[in-house]
């Protein structure tokens, strides 16, 4: 009984907010439509990982989703669709409910307007061009539960929503919004906060711990506005007309060179302890945006150049389930202390100089999964055990 009433309340929820979904004409529904005028654009959109956000795309989130429906027993579309409200929100079909999973159960979801939805090209392309650029209105005043999907108003297919107010196209309209230049970060928080579990347990919620001081996040992902051009169409005086451009590459924990200097690190001798302070400029806590991140730190003691002893310290989130076992950011109910670098703030840790040794190297890395997420999904690419190398500093020892 107690089960039936939580469904119902579930299903109640989800249309309580559901969004309505704007059909994208074939005309703009990839980015290859775009390309016989914004080609730089779609050469670096493409290798960032807003463009990998799909099921097929990254094996990460695919081992995620399959893994939270067989621990759910939720059909796998079912999970799918509601992962979809951020990875894939041009999505036609928003929600599912009962009826879908007693259909799927069955087997005769396989030409259900839900599949044909999640196999729709239209989403393929995870957070592409009609994802930011297709946006009219964000609902900045709903409660601060409501993400992705459900936080937009779509504009009609073929308006596209950018920085300028004076741009004008042969291909598509164009509409200016302030969230495209004076306030980009409502753009971001409208998927980059509040990620939950399936038992509403926050794990990460990048709009509370960001720290307002100046910068945005466009500054650092987007790069800063340098001279160029936003489309190479000839509509200035027969050459592409000149203006203040972002990059979109959107670089951010999956590539490695982002990594080289991003926290400072500082080593120092006191007693019998050595003590590591990792510095954080940014405004947001690093590891940040996702679960089961993790910071390393490698010590090496050394007598002479001989190794004596190496050491690792690890600042990571662990997740419990219901039946307080290790599980995935998704399926958490409770997790291990926070121990992220803070937004604008510092991180201290220490240890005891090992016996007889003159000198200690201390070497800075993240990880994208940690050993128990890593062994629980058994992720196989090599970028998810990978080390990006962020800092080192060596001290002699008294
Ligand atoms: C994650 C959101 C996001 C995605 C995805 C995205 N854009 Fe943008 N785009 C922005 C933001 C934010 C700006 C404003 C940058 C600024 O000037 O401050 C922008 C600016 C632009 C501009 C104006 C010129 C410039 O570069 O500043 C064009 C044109 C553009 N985008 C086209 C595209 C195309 C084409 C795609 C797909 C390949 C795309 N965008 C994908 C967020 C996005
Ligand atoms: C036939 C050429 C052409 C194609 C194809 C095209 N655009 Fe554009 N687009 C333009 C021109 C020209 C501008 C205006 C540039 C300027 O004023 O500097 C523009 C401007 C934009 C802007 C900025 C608008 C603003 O007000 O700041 C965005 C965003 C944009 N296009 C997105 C797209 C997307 C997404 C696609 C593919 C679905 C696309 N465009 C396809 C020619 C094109
Ligand atoms: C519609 C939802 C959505 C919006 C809006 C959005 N993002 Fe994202 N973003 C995502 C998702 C989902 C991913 C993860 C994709 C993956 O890894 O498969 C992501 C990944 C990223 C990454 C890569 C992080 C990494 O770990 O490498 C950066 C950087 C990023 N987003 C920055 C931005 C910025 C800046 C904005 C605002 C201009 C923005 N995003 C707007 C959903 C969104
Ligand atoms: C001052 C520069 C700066 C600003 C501003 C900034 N970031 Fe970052 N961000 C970084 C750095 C540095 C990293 C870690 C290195 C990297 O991305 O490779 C990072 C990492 C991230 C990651 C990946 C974190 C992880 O461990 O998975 C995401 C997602 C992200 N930022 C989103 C945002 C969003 C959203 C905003 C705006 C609220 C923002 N950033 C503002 C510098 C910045
Ligand atoms: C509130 C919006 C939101 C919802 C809903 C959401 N995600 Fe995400 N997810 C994000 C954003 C934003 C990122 C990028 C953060 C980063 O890279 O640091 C992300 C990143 C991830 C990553 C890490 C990907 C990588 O490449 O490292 C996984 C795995 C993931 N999500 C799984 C899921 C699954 C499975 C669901 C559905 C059960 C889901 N997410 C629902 C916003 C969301």
């Amino acid at each position: 009984m107690k089960k039936k009433l939580l469904i119902i309340a579930a299903i109640s929820i989800s249309t309580l907010f559901a969004a309505e979904p704007v059909e994208v004409d074939d005309r703009f529904s990839d980015s290859t439509k775009c390309k016989a005028c914004h080609l730089h654009i779609v050469n670096e959109w493409e290798h960032s990982w807003h463009a990998k956000s799909h099921y097929e795309n990254n094996e990460y989130f695919r081992a995620t989703t399959d893994y939270v429906s067989k621990k759910t027993r939720k059909s796998l579309s079912g999970v799918q669709v509601q992962c979809a409200t951020c990875h894939n929100p041009r999505i036609s079909v928003t929600s599912t409910g009962i009826e879908h999973e007693i259909i799927a159960v069955m087997g005769l979801d396989k030409d259900s307007e839900v599949e044909k939805a999640l196999e729709s090209d239209v989403i393929s392309e995870g957070i592409n061009c009609v994802v930011c650029h297709n946006i009219g209105a964000i609902y900045s005043d709903k409660d601060e539960t409501v993400r992705g999907i459900n936080r937009v108003e779509w504009t009609k297919s073929g308006v596209m929503v950018g920085p300028f107010d004076d741009a004008m196209s042969p291909y598509h309209k164009v509409e200016h919004r302030e969230y495209m230049d004076k306030d980009p970060n409502k753009l971001c928080f409208v998927c980059h906060a509040n990620d939950r579990s399936a038992s509403d347990f926050v794990f990460v919620n990048m709009e509370k711990e960001y720290v307002d001081g100046g910068k945005l996040c466009v500054d650092c992902h987007m790069g800063s506005k340098k001279q160029g051009i936003a489309a190479t169409l000839r509509i200035d005086n027969k050459k592409p007309k000149e203006r203040e451009v972002r990059g979109h590459a959107f670089p951010g924990a999956h590539t490695d060179t982002m990594w080289e200097g991003a926290l400072d690190l500082k080593v120092e001798q006191k007693k019998k302890e050595v003590f590591i302070s990792i510095i954080n400029s940014n405004p947001h806590n690093i590891p940040s945006g996702f679960g089961s991140r993790e910071i390393i730190a490698e010590l090496v003691f050394k007598k002479s150049d001989e190794v004596l002893e190496t050491k690792a310290l690890s600042l990571t989130t662990y997740y419990k389930d219901k039946r307080g076992k290790a599980t995935i950011p998704h399926l958490a109910v409770s997790s291990s202390d926070d121990l992220s670098v803070p937004a604008n703030g510092k991180r201290v840790l220490k240890t005891p100089v090992q016996r007889g040794a003159d000198r200690v190297e201390v070497t800075l890395y993240y990880r994208l999964v940690n050993n128990e997420v890593h062994s629980l999904l058994d992720l196989r690419e090599p970028i998810w055990s990978q080390k990006f190398f962020i800092a080192s500093k060596s001290i002699s020892l008294k």
